[in-house]
């Protein structure tokens, strides 16, 4: 069955229950227990919930993977999973990977005794360079945030199956519609559902998937010892936002791909990136593993002035953090996602105040491009 299909028709099209074509919101806390010789499904909705189950068993079967897990938000799903690690381990991470995952491996993982190391992944032997003895497990992201940078999945991933380490791989610019980490040789895949999964900016959620059913047990224990689980509603949201992933991102993509065209061509505009466009240097090999080039894009405008101009006056982009919603949005990384990284550092990722991250939504693309005329002056 095709992504397309599955998105809709993915075992919980209806409730075998009642037959409800949407699947009910068990707004529980607890679950009353008739029998106490048997251990029931559902005792405790920090351990378990009908309607955070139906998320679980869609997304798993989305990515592919054997078992899923909802969270209360990205952030929650990544620091549960790296949980799975001990004190004394060593990981191996892409140097440009979301901000706050940098933040929660560099504070607190630190501090509890997980040594980390940041390899730039456009070379894959980086990590085999960077492998210890006491190495176990490599943490990466693709499309890069901010700047669309691609890592080769499968060479990283074979490395680090040779090397015997826990592959993650955050999945969220692209989701599971246009990539599936763990067909590539992943074994845990994460997601910020808040993003294109939820689709409309009215909820925080992440997920995560494992390969295995042990891996799975893992993960579940950290999720319910730590507790960081999405309430019901919540979860609905976004199996709401999963059944119209394929229509937005379609469309998403599409008025990515005109709108980076249309930049690339303006004078005050002097780098785009997206791995979609013509010249982008990895375009070859985001296309090997992702079926699209998804709906973010960035890019650099001559000077710093001229950034803050256009985020001024901008209408129909709203300037926020976040992506993946059905409106557009602009950040501006120095200020937002990036702020909290040493200038020097983004300096030398070429994160520059001239640097503007679009997220496209479903406004008509010619508005769009309007807009961005108007705003660039
Ligand atoms: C790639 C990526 N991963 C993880 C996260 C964290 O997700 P959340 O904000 O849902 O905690 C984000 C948030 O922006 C993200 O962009």
């Amino acid at each position: 069955m095709k992504q397309g299909t599955l998105l809709i028709h993915n075992g919980h099209e209806s409730d075998p229950a009642t037959g409800a074509v949407g699947t009910p919101i068990i707004q529980t806390s607890t679950f009353a227990q008739t029998d106490l010789t048997k251990h029931p499904e559902f005792d405790y909705a920090r351990s378990g919930n009908p309607t955070r189950k139906a998320l679980e068993e869609m997304i798993a079967t989305l990515e592919d993977g054997a078992k899923g897990y909802a969270f209360g938000s990205g952030l929650a799903a990544i620091s549960s999973v790296i949980g799975i690690l001990s004190a004394g381990d060593h990981l191996i991470t892409a140097e440009d990977i979301y901000g706050g995952t940098f933040r929660i491996l560099n504070t607190f993982y630190k501090r509890w005794g997980l040594e980390v190391t940041a390899v730039n992944t456009a070379d894959p032997e980086n990590i085999r360079r960077a492998i210890k003895p006491n190495t176990r497990a490599l943490y990466l992201e693709t499309p890069s945030n901010p700047l669309l940078k691609i890592t080769d999945l499968p060479a990283c991933l074979a490395i680090a199956r040779e090397a015997g380490l826990v592959s993650i791989v955050d999945n969220t610019f692209m989701s599971p519609y246009l990539q599936r980490p763990l067909e590539l040789g992943a074994d845990i895949v994460v997601h910020s559902a808040t993003k294109f999964l939820g689709g409309h900016s009215d909820v925080v959620l992440g997920l995560a998937v494992t390969r295995t059913e042990e891996l799975g047990q893992r993960v579940y224990a950290l999720q319910n010892s730590f507790g960081a689980v999405p309430g019901p509603w919540d979860v609905w949201l976004v199996i709401r936002g999963i059944k119209t992933l394929k229509v937005r991102l379609d469309a998403q993509q599409a008025s990515a791909l005109k709108l980076a065209r249309w930049l690339q061509s303006h004078k005050k505009v002097s780098a785009v990136y997206y791995p979609g466009l013509e010249g982008h240097p990895d375009k070859a090999i985001h296309e090997k593993q992702a079926s699209g080039a998804g709906a973010v894009l960035s890019f650099k405008t001559r000077t710093t002035s001229q950034a803050l101009d256009f985020l001024g006056k901008i209408k129909y982009t709203v300037v926020a953090e976040s992506l993946g919603g059905v409106e557009s949005n602009a950040t501006y990384p120095v200020r937002m996602s990036h702020a909290s990284m040493p200038p020097a550092e983004r300096e030398r990722l070429g994160i520059t105040d001239t640097l503007v991250r679009i997220s496209l939504g479903l406004e008509d693309v010619e508005d769009l491009v309007a807009d961005f005329d108007q705003a660039l002056g």
